[in-house]
């Protein structure tokens, strides 16, 4: 018997990865191509972002090939294209990206991304009509998805894009882990965690045992600063290996004293295609000024890429598998213009289809970390924090060493 006609037989649609990459974005892929193969959709990948759309065009098959989810990154590459005219490069690449998805039969578009893909999306959704649906990533955790928080009898509007439960797992590893060395030493640890503007990610730190945390939600000025390295040796000195680590966001704004004013430390002076500079090397800042003002000695450790590398973490994988099945529910009802976001923040048991909602994607801004969420006094994140992060992970086991010797005293 011939089988029937599945709802989409005959139509194409293909995915694309855009910004920079995390952990969940090959399960993201692999759960939206399995959805779209089930209604009946041929499936392609565009690689490097908008670049796989530009000139002949750079796109494959992923129809009936096995795909590993669970393997970090994005298999299709990814990039900082963007198809529409900017400072840096003038040029409208519109047409070209137009001639292409007609070239290769592609019916409908799903980009995953942040705010800029995704922006990038529905302005040509907009703007020529292009059936588009978005898929939030961003290890920042930075893109608005209005996901409830519920705390102590509030309703906390917080953030839960994939990518961020991985990497911030990978952060409260790092930090959990370092203590030992800062032990050893009996020095302080900066650690520096990527994010751009937003302080969402340096709370893994926070969750790993962290005990001063900054965000560039909260300006250093010059005064806030005393406080700071008071903070410090306070923790320092009450600390009972003589061992602490500080968290500090790549993006925080530090009073500078040569410069008199509150700055943001860059690794270059170059800006990406959506003009977002780089920012990098504010630890190294920091741990030298604590060495010079508190005569103890300090360590910068830049966490990198460490975070945004790596397997998948089994509440990404929920997170994506949940969200594709909302992309699914799009297909059907044929609406385009719109992101799947969770509804609430649950743990990865509730990840259901039913807690999910849909948003107008792209161009949504970027949420900073809820006030709610940091203490300025403290310099600390707060335990409404600590709350949500426990909904992804699980408490570290306390890296301590337990035992105390006896001192020997010459007779
Ligand atoms: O947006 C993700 C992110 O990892 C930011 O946290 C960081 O500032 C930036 O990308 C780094 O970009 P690149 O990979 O281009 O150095």
């Amino acid at each position: 018997m011939k089988p029937k006609n599945k709802i989409f037989s005959g139509k194409t649609l293909a995915i694309l990865t855009g910004g920079g990459d995390t952990p969940a974005l090959n399960s993201s892929i692999e759960a939206i191509r399995n959805r779209a193969s089930m209604l009946g959709f041929n499936v392609y990948g565009i690689r490097k972002g908008w670049k796989g759309l530009l000139g002949d065009g750079d796109i494959i098959n992923l129809t009936n090939h096995p795909y590993d989810g669970w393997y970090g990154g994005t298999a299709l590459s990814s990039s900082r294209t963007n198809p529409f005219p900017t400072k840096k490069n003038p040029e409208n690449r519109v047409p070209q990206i137009l001639k292409n998805l007609k070239r290769y039969k592609i019916d409908v578009l799903v980009s995953i991304g942040g705010d800029d893909t995704n922006g990038a999306a529905k302005k040509l959704y907009e703007t020529e009509g292009i059936p588009v649906i978005g898929f939030p990533k961003t290890i920042d955790n930075d893109l608005r998805t209005h996901t409830i928080h519920s705390y102590n009898g509030k309703e906390i509007e917080a953030v839960l894009c994939p990518g961020f439960p991985s990497a911030v797992h990978g952060i409260m590893e790092f930090a959990n882990r370092i203590r030992t060395t800062c032990e050893s030493h009996q020095r302080i640890c900066v650690l520096e965690v990527m994010g751009r503007d937003a302080g969402w990610l340096t709370g893994g730190a926070f969750f790993g045992g962290a005990e001063i945390s900054i965000v560039p939600e909260v300006h250093i000025t010059k005064e806030r600063k005393e406080v700071f390295f008071e903070k410090v040796k306070e923790a320092y000195l009450s600390s009972p290996k003589k061992a602490i680590v500080v968290a500090v966001s790549e993006g925080v704004r530090w009073y500078d004293k040569i410069k008199d004013k509150v700055d943001v430390v860059y690794a270059s002076s170059e800006v990406d295609e959506y003009g977002h500079p780089r920012f990098g090397g504010i630890s190294g800042i920091i741990a030298s000024e604590i060495t010079q003002k508190l005569g103890i000695e300090a360590r910068a450790q830049i966490t990198g890429y460490y975070p945004r590398s790596g397997r998948c973490h089994e509440y990404d994988r929920k997170l994506t598998v949940t969200l594709a099945d909302k992309v699914a529910d799009l297909l059907l009802r044929e609406e385009y213009g719109q992101m799947p976001v969770m509804n609430k923040i649950v743990n990865h048991i509730e990840l259901e289809e039913y807690n999910t909602a849909t948003i107008d994607m792209g161009s949504i801004g970027n949420r900073p970390l809820q006030e709610v969420y940091y203490d300025p006094d403290k310099f600390s994140f707060t335990e409404s924090y600590h709350h949500f992060l426990s909904h992804i992970l699980e408490k570290p086991e306390i890296n301590e060493f337990k035992y105390d010797f006896p001192v020997v005293i010459p007779q």
